[in-house]
């Protein structure tokens, strides 16, 4: 208490000697510049004061805390320009992730369960906490919760309406307390898209369904047992027939990459870290190996192979997200500090030189394995330099894994895909220019 009380006493003294020297000073000013510029006394004290004012304001301004949520599955760049959005309206950004047993309630079971989904979502570097239970709709309980026990000054939600099954605004109570505010919808993504992107295959071949047709069936096989390269020599690549479905309104902007950028190079000493593949359908086995290699060093260069490179060694329908996008996604990636838009498919020596690779990795679980059976090993010239490591995956989940989830359900999605992309369809039918971030 005595110590409490005898630092309590020095801050006093410290306080009362710089606010003396700050009147001084102001009185010195003062002082000046009425003598120079013979302005009216009592207008430039009031100025003065007005200044110490707004400056002590700023200083003891506390965060603001906002607040968005939503189910994050099958998570895309979409996702993460809206909590970066978001992240941009206050100090600290809570997310609330829809727990499971809500989703299934409300909309049918997810294809990400809720432990992946926490993971993607901590790993977006604007988010500052995760709140694990959200519940589908923010009731009345839950708004007073976030306002009360989290300090939520906001609540942040996209402008595409977001309806009950009752037909009421889900965001009515937020936007009555005064206390509710708007983001601009990602243009050019949405589960939807990349479902749809997925299923063409499968619509295809329901479509030949009088006519049966061998080839389809193997657009099947392909799909459930990963790597069928009859299919390539088929060269029935999906998206060259009937490709409704495979819209993408995505058009990258250099604008898009520069905001999730980290924009800094690595320090001086820097051990730089060099992981590479498609990363397509970004997920949460992809978070935790790019977690597990940036704590191999101080900065993670990741290179992100191009679409031609992706198709030819994983077939012809990959990858389901084009090389911006998967860039964007990688990028959002708080464990990621620079992509390479564009690698190649070999670490050359010049690559290593030119980036000052310390160490090469590649996690366990990965779809590009036939490199290790490979003649021209696409890591030879690390593993000749003797910097080269296999990490042990932490999380058994392919693209592959994602895509059968996703197809395992497909009729249930089919369905829901077809409502929701008629409402988009709409969404884009009508749309005008739109401002905004
Ligand atoms: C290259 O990386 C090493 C760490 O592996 C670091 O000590 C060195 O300073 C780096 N060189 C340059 C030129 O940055």
């Amino acid at each position: 208490m005595g110590i409490g009380s005898e630092a309590a006493a020095a801050k006093l003294v410290a306080t009362c000697l710089v606010g003396g020297a700050v009147i001084l000073v102001g009185v010195c000013c003062f002082y000046y510049s009425s003598s120079s510029m013979g302005e009216g006394d009592g207008l430039l004290w009031e100025r003065w004061k007005q200044k110490l004012l707004l400056k002590k304001k700023k200083k003891k301004k506390k965060p603001i805390r906002v607040y968005m949520d939503g189910c994050f599955d099958m998570m895309h760049y979409g996702h993460c320009n809206a909590l970066r959005q978001a992240r941009a309206l206050g100090d600290e950004l809570f997310v609330g992730v829809v727990s499971d047993a809500e989703i299934i309630a409300n909309k049918g079971p997810p294809v990400t369960p809720l432990h992946e989904r926490l993971i993607m979502v901590n790993a977006v570097k604007w988010v500052d906490e995760v709140i694990p239970d959200a519940p589908y709709a923010i009731t009345h309980d839950f708004m007073m919760k976030l306002f009360n026990d989290y300090n939520i000054d906001y609540i942040i939600h996209g402008d595409d309406p977001c309806v009950l099954p009752d037909g009421t605004d889900a965001y009515a109570l937020a936007k009555k307390a005064g206390r509710y505010k708007q983001i601009k919808r990602t243009e050019g993504v949405s589960s939807t898209d990349i479902v749809g992107r997925m299923l063409l295959c499968l619509r295809e071949r329901s479509s030949a369904a009088d006519n049966p047709n061998p080839k389809h069936s193997s657009l099947q096989r392909q799909f459930s047992h990963g790597h069928s390269h009859k299919f390539d020599e088929d060269g029935a690549a999906p998206g060259t027939g009937g490709g409704t479905t495979r819209i993408s309104h995505f058009l990258p902007t250099s604008r898009r990459i520069v905001q999730f950028s980290n924009g800094r190079g690595p320090g001086p000493d820097a051990r730089i870290v060099y992981i590479d593949g498609a990363f397509d359908l970004f997920h949460a086995g992809h978070v935790e190996i790019l977690r597990i290699a940036r704590d191999l060093g101080d900065f993670l260069l990741v290179g992100i192979h191009t679409d031609q490179t992706v198709s030819a060694t994983r077939g012809a329908h990959r990858p389901i997200m084009n090389l911006h996008e998967r860039s964007l996604s990688v990028l959002a990636c708080r464990y990621v500090d620079e992509v390479i838009i564009g690698a190649p498919w070999e670490v050359s020596k010049d690559m290593v030189t030119t980036f000052n690779i310390s160490l090469v990795v590649h996690g366990t679980i990965a779809e590009n394995h036939d490199f290790e059976k490979e003649q021209s090993n696409p890591y030879a010239v690390p593993i000749s330099m003797g910097i080269f490591k296999i990490l042990e995956s932490p999380l058994d989940i392919t693209t592959t894994t994602i895509i059968r989830r996703i197809l395992s359900n497909h009729e249930a999605y089919q369905k829901r895909n077809e409502k929701k992309g008629a409402s988009e369809k709409r969404y884009y039918e009508d749309k005008t220019h739109v401002t905004g971030d």
